[in-house]
């Protein structure tokens, strides 16, 4: 039976298997699916195991994504463009390396969430790995203009810079943001869901009428970024649980041929909703 797994450290949280394992049987795939614990100095390792012991893909979550970009050696255009790898394939004795992260958030907001892009002002907060992985699909839907800002101001300039070809993007200081609003705001920041909503950094009132505050992390209870983004008027909320389904689902394709339905994943995962 084909093998895959997800690969990170730690890993025991990630929901990948459930997903990956309705999506096989749905499509009535024969394969597998695990978790893969990799210590934090042998992800090249513990990879190359898996290959050589059947492996065919793997998913690759934190902190690992770069290194498995850096390993592979045949990339796609999605994972050149993020300079980062959330899917592998092993294919004629060799790691191709792809990202659908992108396109996951992508079908969550325009499909799933309804939210236009075209025209629409967006913010995203943050300029580290998560955030160059969803700049491009962005500029790819013609926002009006889209405006990082980072506690860190250079690194947010050269995201801009990097990204400037293919669409209106700008580098803000929290400074510039007053009085700004927009239609989407997107936290691309690693607080995830301990850690407090940097207040000093963040906009007072950010928020369109009818906007969306989209985390890119998930969890079961509300974010401390959709808290605030609640507290801030935002119109409506989304965590990153659908953008987590619609990129295995892209993964899942990648390896298997087959495009699984999304929408039962939803009822699975969040009971109620
Ligand atoms: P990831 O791959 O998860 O994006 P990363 O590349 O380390 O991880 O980037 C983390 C992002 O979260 C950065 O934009 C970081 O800001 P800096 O560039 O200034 O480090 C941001 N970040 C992390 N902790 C933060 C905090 N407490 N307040 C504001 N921004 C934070």
């Amino acid at each position: 039976m084909d093998r895959y797994a997800v690969i990170g450290n730690p890993v025991a949280h990630s929901k990948s298997p459930l997903i990956h394992q309705a999506f096989a049987r749905e499509t009535g795939q024969s394969m597998t699916y695990e978790r893969l614990l990799a210590p934090l100095d042998a992800f090249v390792a513990t990879a190359r195991r898996f290959a050589a012991e059947g492996g065919k893909g793997l998913n690759v979550t934190v902190p690992f994504k770069l290194e498995a970009y850096a390993m592979a050696t045949l990339r796609s255009s999605r994972a050149e463009e993020a300079r980062a790898c959330n899917t592998l394939v092993w294919r004629d004795d060799q790691w191709y390396a792809d990202n659908t992260d992108g396109m996951g958030l992508m079908r969550d907001l325009t499909h799933n969430l309804k939210q236009s892009l075209t025209g629409c002002d967006v913010l995203v907060l943050g300029a580290g790995g998560a955030a160059h992985g969803i700049v491009g699909p962005l500029l790819a839907k013609s926002p009006r203009n889209l405006v990082v800002v980072n506690r860190t101001e250079r690194r947010a300039k050269d995201l801009a810079a990097s990204f400037a070809q293919q669409g209106p993007i700008q580098a803000f200081s929290s400074a510039q943001l007053d009085g700004r609003q927009f239609h989407l705001v997107i936290n691309a920041t690693s607080i995830g869901i301990n850690a407090d909503v940097p207040e000093s950094l963040w906009p007072q009132r950010p928020f369109a009428p009818g906007s969306l505050a989209y985390d890119l992390v998930y969890a079961d209870t509300p974010t401390p970024f959709l808290c605030w983004a609640s507290r801030h008027a935002a119109e409506r909320t989304a965590d990153g649980l659908g953008m987590l389904i619609e990129q295995a689902a892209e993964s899942f394709a990648l390896w298997r041929g087959v495009r699984p339905q999304t929408s039962p994943l939803f009822a699975m995962l969040r009971p109620g909703a």
